[in-house]
């Protein structure tokens, strides 16, 4: 039986292991993490991520051919295929900090396989990494390796948060990148054919190593790219009247460009994007390419304006101070069914509405309250660096409540701002809660999930990103 074993048990090592095993019942699949609480929720009936179908595959294998284990090294030292799916965060000091990616625990996971290993190995790259890391990684592996043979393998995942299972089980290509020799082709065919259980083979792409490393960083930038661009028009569309949803179902029309990834909102957020670009942008201005750095940077520097834009919008409107009036933050995740909350756009707006001392009240079917104060606790980037967690300040605790009730989180309310588009905020009962907030009552739908003529209807003075302005919203002093 082929043995494999997954370094990291986080979003993408927990659901592409349990799919593995799920559509391999030959291969033995333990998933392996230097967090033993983690492991523990594996081992649990809750397991430690919210992904919707990710229950039903768990539980058919767990216990036959997938294992969660803390014993890292015996694992490891067993497996015939080593999966590295570890955090690579963006580092927050020394050379490079705001940009480059970290890899201290990619680093610290490839120095133990060296160390325990008494067999051949093929260790792949799961983690999004920079271009040429493979290299790095060889080295490590090979420093001490006794005879052994590492062959290394780039295998980017392209899994989104949210459709992880559905996205694991059909995907639209599975990329592996391998050395051009013929031990480094043995290795991309053994685990080709992992894949070939379930993914036709025309959909397994093979490339050299360096091409798939930076393919990864690419489609995320791309796919990023599209809602910066959208992002952009939004802006424009406010300012000129056009309907931002009706620009861009005219642009997607275009076979060439295609519908998908169209849809403007608060901004982008997720574990991913802003991490990989900026580390795109540190790889181009490391090899002297700064203008093209600069085409990339720019796609942040929209995400950003996007979010900063949304909170002017809503102090501007509040007759240019939220102070001391509630705000109902409904959605906290970074998009729908997902309880992830890493760089999304809500921990951006609430800090900007603190700012001007809004007192928050917030509501998310799949965040805690724990989670929340932590992620309005810490400093940007610090949420992938477990060791830098910051203590919570006393300030920011007192002006945010958490609820688990859309209903009591704008109770008495002066606006509401949708962050998330929660399917279940387009059915709430806004005459209700436009009967228990205060007035005049505001709804800034980040998401544009909501009827705005139907809130209008009941009484709401409703801001929609990228729509033409309420007569309301128009009068109000321009947002910069
Ligand atoms: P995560 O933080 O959820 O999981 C990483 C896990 O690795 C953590 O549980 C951590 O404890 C563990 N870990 C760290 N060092 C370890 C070590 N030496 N040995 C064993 N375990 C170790 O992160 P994630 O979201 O799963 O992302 C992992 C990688 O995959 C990142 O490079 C990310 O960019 C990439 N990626 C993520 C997604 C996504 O949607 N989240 C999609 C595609 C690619
Ligand atoms: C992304 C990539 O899609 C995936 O291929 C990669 O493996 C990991 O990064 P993820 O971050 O999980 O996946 O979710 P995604 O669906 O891409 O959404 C990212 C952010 O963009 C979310 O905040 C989402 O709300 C936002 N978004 C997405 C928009 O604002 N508009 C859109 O049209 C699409």
């Amino acid at each position: 039986m082929v043995k494999i074993c997954c370094l990291g048990a986080g979003y993408v090592g927990g659901p592409t292991m349990a799919v593995i095993a799920l559509k391999c019942p030959d291969i033995q699949v333990v998933v392996v993490d230097i967090t033993k609480s983690r492991i523990d929720a594996w081992n649990s009936d809750t397991l430690p991520i919210y992904e919707p179908g990710l229950d039903e595959v768990v539980k058919q294998c767990r216990g036959k051919n997938l294992f969660f284990s803390n014993d890292i090294e015996k694992h490891v030292s067993e497996a015939d295929i080593i999966f590295v799916s570890v955090n690579t965060p963006t580092k927050t000091r020394g050379l490079g900090a705001g940009k480059a990616a970290d890899l201290t625990y990619w680093e610290s996971a490839a120095r133990m396989i060296a160390d325990v290993a008494k067999s051949d190995k093929i260790v792949v790259e799961k983690s999004t990494v920079p271009v040429k890391t493979a290299e790095a990684i060889e080295k490590i592996l090979t420093h001490n390796s006794n005879g052994i043979n590492f062959q290394i393998l780039s295998n980017p995942e392209f899994l989104a948060e949210g459709t992880a299972i559905q996205d694991l089980f059909n995907p639209d290509r599975v990329l592996i990148g391998g050395r051009e020799t013929p031990e480094g082709q043995k290795a991309v065919q053994t685990l080709k054919a992992v894949y070939a259980h379930w993914v036709p083979e025309d959909q397994i792409l093979t490339t050299n190593l360096w091409s798939a490393e930076l393919s990864k960083l690419a489609a995320n930038a791309f796919l990023a790219q599209r809602i910066s661009s959208v992002n952009a028009m939004s802006a424009l569309c406010e300012a000129t009247g056009a309907n931002v949803s009706e620009v861009s179902y005219a642009v997607g029309k275009d076979s060439r460009i295609g519908p998908k990834f169209l849809n403007a909102s608060v901004g982008f957020g997720g574990s991913c994007f802003q991490k990989d670009i900026l580390n795109l942008v540190y790889i181009c201005e490391c090899n002297g390419l700064p203008e093209v750095a600069n085409y990339w940077k720019q796609v942040i520097k929209i995400n950003d304006y996007q979010k900063s834009r949304f909170v002017n919008r809503v102090v501007s409107s509040m007759f240019n101070t939220v102070a001391n009036k509630k705000i109902a933050v409904l959605g906290f995740a970074f998009k729908k069914d997902t309880g992830d909350t890493r760089e999304t756009p809500a921990i951006d707006v609430c800090k900007g509405l603190l700012g001007d001392k809004a007192k928050i009240s917030i509501y998310d079917p799949q965040v805690t309250e724990d989670q929340i104060q932590r992620d309005l606790a810490m400093n940007k980037f610090d949420w992938d660096h477990p060791v830098h967690l910051q203590p919570m300040s006393p300030t920011t605790t007192k002006q945010v409540s958490v609820t688990w009730d859309a209903y009591e989180a704008t109770k008495d309310a002066h606006g509401i701002c949708i962050m998330t588009e929660w399917d279940e905020f387009k059915t709430l009962d806004y005459k209700k809660i436009y009967n228990s907030m205060q007035k005049p009552a505001f709804v800034f739908d980040g998401r544009n999930v909501v009827d705005s003529e139907k809130l209008r209807e009941i009484g709401f003075i409703v801001y929609s990103i990228g729509k033409p302005l309420d007569g309301w919203l128009k009068d109000m002093p321009a947002v910069a």
